[in-house]
């Protein structure tokens, strides 16, 4: 059964920089879809790709069952949203205006700002607790107002699928919660397909219902995070030394890095502080 959004032998690179090689990558429908990895292995140029912001050099992205590059720019974006790793607001802009952006792909000649439009903003405003801030402008929030503003604005778009890189930088830990709390209730009870880039490994494992680790340009490991992650794993793919215990509060995998060892110990150390004088 082909899913809704899959690449295919894709070679994603930037000028003489190769990042993926021959890469396929499927996304079960109706997941929410975590990608880990460390930096700079490739989770962004992936994402990029499978948004039609990056061409491959090779292979294809398929969303509902066509080339994707075979549909009209506004039609990817009723069916398919982007939050980037990083954007920047027009300036000048307030929050209200810039969550409104989202509701360009669903405007026609004829059918321009509507109820439905005013509504949806509303909602997806409230949704990220933004409606506070609806006249202040985008350029003077806090890292944290502006990354649940944003995100307001993919959720207005209203797509099907929804490909968020790292929605949780600059959040606090509530805000954190609060956005893959949404985005699990977007999975489960909007019926959406959500991919998510993350860092900390453990909300990852607590929010996957399909995992996926990257290394170096591929795919190591993905499935279910109780039935992939271990420390061997953690290992393969960061390096770091770790235990691996059941979340007390989920039973999903809890990555403990190993404490630190003093420098001395160390056989790797080569940096070594010289002492204050
Ligand atoms: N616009 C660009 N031009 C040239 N090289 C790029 C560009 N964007 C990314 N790269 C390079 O491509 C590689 C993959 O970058 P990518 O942004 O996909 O990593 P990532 O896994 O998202 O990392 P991070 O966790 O730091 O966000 C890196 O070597 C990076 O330096
Ligand atoms: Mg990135």
């Amino acid at each position: 059964m082909p899913t809704r959004l899959a690449g295919e032998g894709l070679t994603l690179a930037y000028d003489q920089r190769v990042v993926t090689e021959g890469l396929s990558v499927t996304i079960p429908d109706n997941s929410f879809t975590v990608i880990v990895g460390p930096n700079a292995c490739g989770k962004s140029t992936l994402l990029r790709a499978l948004s039609r912001m990056l061409r491959p050099r090779a292979g294809a992205v398929h969303l509902d069952g066509k080339a994707i590059t075979s549909y009209p720019s506004k039609e990817v974006a009723r069916r398919l949203g982007l939050l980037p790793q990083t954007s920047i607001a027009p300036d000048g802009i307030t929050v209200t205006d810039l969550v409104a952006r989202g509701r360009f792909p669903h405007q026609r000649l004829l059918r321009q700002w509507s109820r439905e439009d005013e509504r949806v903003v509303r909602e997806s405003m409230a949704a990220t607790g933004v409606t506070d801030l609806a006249d202040r402008l985008v350029d003077e929030l806090s890292g944290g107002q502006r990354q649940r503003v944003w995100l307001a604005m993919a959720l207005a778009q209203q797509t099907g699928i929804l490909l968020l890189d790292e929605p949780t930088t600059f959040l606090d830990i509530t805000h954190q919660v609060e956005v893959l709390d949404l985005c699990a209730d977007l999975q489960e009870t909007g019926g959406r397909t959500l991919v998510a880039v993350l860092h900390d490994l453990n909300q990852a494992c607590r929010y996957a219902t399909h995992l996926i680790a990257m290394c170096g340009g591929r795919i190591v490991a993905e499935g279910a995070p109780g039935d992939i992650v271990d420390a061997a794993l953690v290992r393969e793919v960061f390096g770091l030394d770790c235990r691996v215990i059941p979340d007390p509060e989920t039973g999903s995998p809890l990555v403990v890095p190993a404490a630190r060892r003093p420098l001395r110990d160390r056989a790797e150390a080569r940096y070594e502080p010289a002492a204050v004088p």
